[in-house]
């Protein structure tokens, strides 16, 4: 496996909080996953086929999306996450990274990426290793922060200097690519590539993989009343799920 230089330290960030990330977001721990990102996956697949579930974490997408019609494979760089993935029944679980997939050319039927570019550095590799390993008119299916309205620095604001108070969603600075690393939890801290949306689309469109659909879910209700106690909280969208189609 091959790691390029610029994802080496994101590669050990994730060896250090692989088990962070199981115990906040995976087997049912986190409802986001449990009633949008788990079911939008599921029905953005062909229904039948062989499925590559890159930077597939302790498998929870790979096990989901796995059925007696669909062969999944999950792939990712990070032996604990591998460790756990390959603890449950279930899918087959390959170490590679993302630009340097252990996979023929134009044999599977659709790839999955769930919460992964944007910790990508090498987007361009990653589009090229997707591209190359998808068969003509395969199916990559991408579950991103929502790149526009997650922007760093966005967030909302409680304005009560003005009369009436406002309450109001502030985004950051879109347009501006950059690399962050944030502390996400007490002394957790990820690293993450922010690009404008159109990048995403023109990266993926230069490799033969045509935007088909976008979907930007409102947040599940349960997390509306968990974190957020605004009022228009159900018109910002956290996610963004986009389907390519290879051509
Ligand atoms: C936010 S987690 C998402 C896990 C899984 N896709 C899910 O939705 O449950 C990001 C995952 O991407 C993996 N990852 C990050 N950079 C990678 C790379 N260059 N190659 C392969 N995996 C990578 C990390 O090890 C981590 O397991």
């Amino acid at each position: 496996m091959t790691v390029g230089d610029r994802d080496r330290a994101v590669v050990a960030e994730w060896e250090a909080h692989a088990a962070w990330w199981r115990r906040e977001f995976t087997g049912g721990a986190d409802e986001e996953y449990v009633e949008q990102i788990l079911p939008l996956v599921e029905a953005s697949l062909p229904a039948r086929g062989t499925v590559l579930d890159l930077g597939c974490g302790d498998g929870q997408v790979g096990r989901y999306a796995a059925s007696p019609a669909r062969c999944v494979l999950g792939i990712d760089a990070v032996r604990s996450q591998l460790t756990a993935a390959r603890a449950v029944d279930g899918p087959l679980f390959a170490q590679g990274a993302i630009a340097d997939l252990p996979v023929a050319s134009s044999s599977v039927d659709a790839v999955v990426c769930s919460l992964v570019l944007e910790h990508v550095a090498d987007l361009a590799g990653a589009l090229h290793e997707v591209a190359r390993v998808l068969r003509t008119g395969g199916v990559l299916v991408v579950v991103m922060n929502h790149p526009l309205l997650q922007t760093p620095g966005s967030g909302w604001i409680d304005d009560q200097v003005v009369e009436p108070p406002e309450q109001y969603w502030r985004i950051g600075a879109y347009l501006r690519e950059v690399t962050t690393v944030e502390e996400v939890d007490d002394g957790v801290e990820l690293t993450f590539h922010h690009r404008p949306l159109g990048r995403y689309v023109n990266e993926a469109g230069d490799r033969g993989l045509r935007l088909e659909h976008l979907d930007e879910p409102a947040p599940p209700a349960s997390h509306l009343e968990r974190y957020w106690n605004f009022s228009r909280a159900d018109t910002i969208p956290r996610l963004a799920v986009l389907r390519f189609r290879a051509g």
